[in-house]
């Protein structure tokens, strides 16, 4: 049902804050699927100036709303106001989804689990026993590959051109699951190894999104084999330079649109009141 017609006294508040916030795609999706569901809630971006981060979640409680999504900058920052956050949350160091219950507020990240639907659905395969090459190691990395060692994947290996940031995530996964991933600078030669030799590739990196859509996140000097599954969690362009070239390669591609899509049903999951 369409919005105006079935927003009432009765509709529940879901928010999505950050700065900023113009660019969002999220109430789109959200405020169609709840129509298409038949679920009397109402989905609505804030932007929120880092010093009243407090304050909107106070607003949130008091609003009675059933809960929001966070995204950048907001996604660590917003811990601190929690009363409870999921170990996963935890683990990856960003929450991007807090349901309110009861005046309680607990905090959820959906980005991992979102990325491990959308290459089941699209590759009919899961990460057990898959040697993982992932070039990148900002915060979408670290979900991925939370998620990788959670689902069994056989070696971990991340590229990126700050490889403090690579090790840093390294040594929390070996913290938490005893589990060790090699880190490469961009120009070791082993890292191009481990590129040919990996069965799943994923850029967690920017690098190709519009509008710098002829940009790489790696050099020439790496070559992908034939049969590699290789996701690029960029969605805009839909098929990035990275992509291209994969595909030219042999390689089975995967955008990050499913991703997008599975992360905002999960957060619906567990942002709404009745799950
Ligand atoms: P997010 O939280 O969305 O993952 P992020 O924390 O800014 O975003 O991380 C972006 C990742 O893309 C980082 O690993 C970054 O590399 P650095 O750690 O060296 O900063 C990587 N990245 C961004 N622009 C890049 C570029 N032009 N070339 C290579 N890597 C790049």
């Amino acid at each position: 049902m369409e919005i105006e017609k079935r927003v009432n006294g009765k509709t529940k508040l879901i928010g999505v804050i950050g700065n900023p916030i113009e660019h969002t795609m999220s109430p789109q999706l959200q405020n169609t699927i709840f129509s298409a569901i038949g679920e009397n809630c109402i989905y609505v971006p804030f932007h929120i100036e880092k010093d009243d981060l407090e304050d909107a979640v106070k607003g949130f409680k008091a609003l009675n709303a059933v809960g929001f999504n966070i995204t950048v900058p907001f996604k660590k920052d917003i811990m601190k106001y929690l009363d409870e956050i999921s170990d996963k949350a935890v683990i990856i160091d960003a929450v991007n989804t807090v349901k309110i219950s009861n005046g309680r507020l607990t905090g959820y990240n959906t980005d991992a689990e979102g990325f491990s639907r959308a290459f089941k659905s699209e590759s009919n395969l899961d990460f057990k026993d898959k040697k993982v090459i992932l070039i990148g190691a900002g915060g979408a990395a670290c979900s991925v590959a939370v998620q990788l060692v959670m689902e069994g994947a056989k070696s971990v290996g991340i590229i990126n051109r700050t490889v403090s940031k690579a090790e840093s995530i390294a040594s929390k996964i070996n913290k938490n699951f005893g589990f060790k991933i090699e880190c490469y600078k961009p120009d070791d030669s082993r890292a191009s190894e481990a590129f040919k030799q990996a069965d799943i590739i994923v850029n967690a990196t920017s690098v190709g999104m519009y509008p710098e859509t002829e940009n790489m996140p790696i050099s020439t000097v790496y070559s992908f084999s034939e049969g590699q599954i290789v996701f690029d969690l960029v969605y805009k362009p839909q098929k990035t330079m990275f992509l291209k070239k994969a595909g030219d390669a042999g390689c089975k591609i995967i955008n990050g649109t499913g991703m997008l899509f599975h992360q905002a049903v999960l957060q619906m999951k567990s942002g709404r009141a009745k799950d």
